[in-house]
């Protein structure tokens, strides 16, 4: 059976800062997904991370299909009435246009889907990340899809060794997609030079050479791109079908060991280490620090099991206090350096006009 999987998230408002979403906003979200899902929807799972609800779905229409993102649209603007009659902070603030035109991607809600043909087990993984962007997942998708030290199965499995075919999104141009095909492993090199700089280009997509089929969808809208202004980090999510000829569970969630540095926390203007945590964990340590939630789920027909948390698991926790360790060491050279982003990726444009104003009053003094 062909099923769509798609996955749209929004910031709608959240208690006490940027921390997380209320219990009546949920209950608001759930419930109105569940009215309007007749006839439209097999099955849906809503969950938070951070300040960010996501609603998992699962449908037969394709991808960027009308309906399902007026749906989800729809549920994020019913929402938000309650994010605002509750005073939640930053009610409405993803829903960056008045009304709906027929597809959310550019609107504010970030966007992962795939249309699959459903395996007799179709077990696969959603990742939702908050304070950070969607080239979050560059170095974890690198290190599962190319890199046999990570990922046995690529020299094990003769399926996997056929490599992965990578679209990468060049997320500087706004006019229109850019992307770029990569093959796994004969351009490894050529791959790692654009992974290298996740500000700029980030996986959108990956695909098993072996079979044609789709392993990963990655949100890669950039808002502050979209409203030409500070909105908030992207916060993106991810769906990854695993194992058979897709890399094994635990070798895609092995590379969250790392707790590599990624762009967001405070004021999204910060390098900070990203923390693998449970499923609907707020946010705390200088807004951050961006953290990242695994749901594990299978399904048949489009009916979803229950999620299991896949970062609950007490390996999580040695893991867990290495990234605070690494917050703080970094945090502790303040705005200096590699602490804080380029230029170019500053959330906020105060930085900006000072360093403007005090143009003119730079002089160029004459040779002795
Ligand atoms: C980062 C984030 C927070 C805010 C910060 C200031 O993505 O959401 O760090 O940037 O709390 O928030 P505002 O400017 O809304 O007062
Ligand atoms: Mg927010
Ligand atoms: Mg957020």
């Amino acid at each position: 059976m062909k099923v769509t999987l798609s996955v749209i998230k929004a910031d709608i408002g959240s208690i006490g800062g940027h921390i997380a979403p209320s219990r009546k906003l949920l209950d608001t979200v759930r419930a109105s997904v569940r009215e309007r899902s007749q006839g439209l929807l097999l099955d849906s799972y809503i969950s938070h991370t951070g300040d960010d609800i996501a609603i998992v779905m699962t449908h037969t229409r394709g991808v960027g299909n009308r309906e399902i993102h007026q749906l989800a649209w729809d549920v994020f603007s019913e929402g938000t009435k309650v994010a605002k009659a509750q005073g939640l902070y930053g009610a409405g603030q993803d829903l960056l246009k008045d009304s709906f035109s027929g597809n959310v991607r550019g609107m504010g809600p970030a966007v992962a889907e795939m249309e699959l043909d459903e395996r007799p087990g179709e077990p696969f993984l959603f990742f939702a990340a908050d304070k950070t962007d969607p080239g979050a997942y560059n170095l974890p998708l690198y290190r599962t899809f190319v890199d046999p030290m990570n990922t046995p199965g690529l020299i094990l499995s003769p399926q996997m060794s056929q490599g992965y075919r990578f679209v990468v999104m060049d997320v500087a141009h706004t006019a229109a997609d850019r992307v770029i095909e990569l093959n796994a492993p004969e351009d490894l090199y050529d791959l790692a030079a654009l992974l290298r700089d996740p500000e700029r280009y980030v996986v959108e997509s990956i695909w098993s050479r072996a079979t044609g089929e789709q392993t990963v969808a990655v949100a890669t809208s950039r808002l502050h791109n979209i409203a030409g202004k500070y909105t908030g980090k992207d916060d993106p999510v991810m769906l990854v079908r695993v194992q058979m000829n897709f890399p094994a569970t635990g070798e895609v969630l092995a590379p969250y060991a790392t707790g590599h540095y990624v762009g967001g926390g405070m004021r999204g203007s910060h390098q900070m280490p990203l923390m693998p945590v449970a499923l609907n964990s707020g946010t705390s340590y200088f807004d951050g620090p961006p953290l990242v939630s695994c749901a594990a789920l299978c399904m048949h027909e489009g009916k979803l099991t229950e999620p299991l948390d896949a970062f609950a698991h007490p390996f999580w926790n040695a893991v867990r206090e290495k990234v605070t360790g690494k917050a703080v060491e970094m945090r502790s050279q303040g705005f200096f350096g590699a602490a804080m982003l380029p230029m170019t990726e500053l959330e906020y444009t105060g930085i900006t006009d000072k360093l403007r104003r005090l143009e003119d009053r730079f002089k160029v003094r004459a040779k002795p």
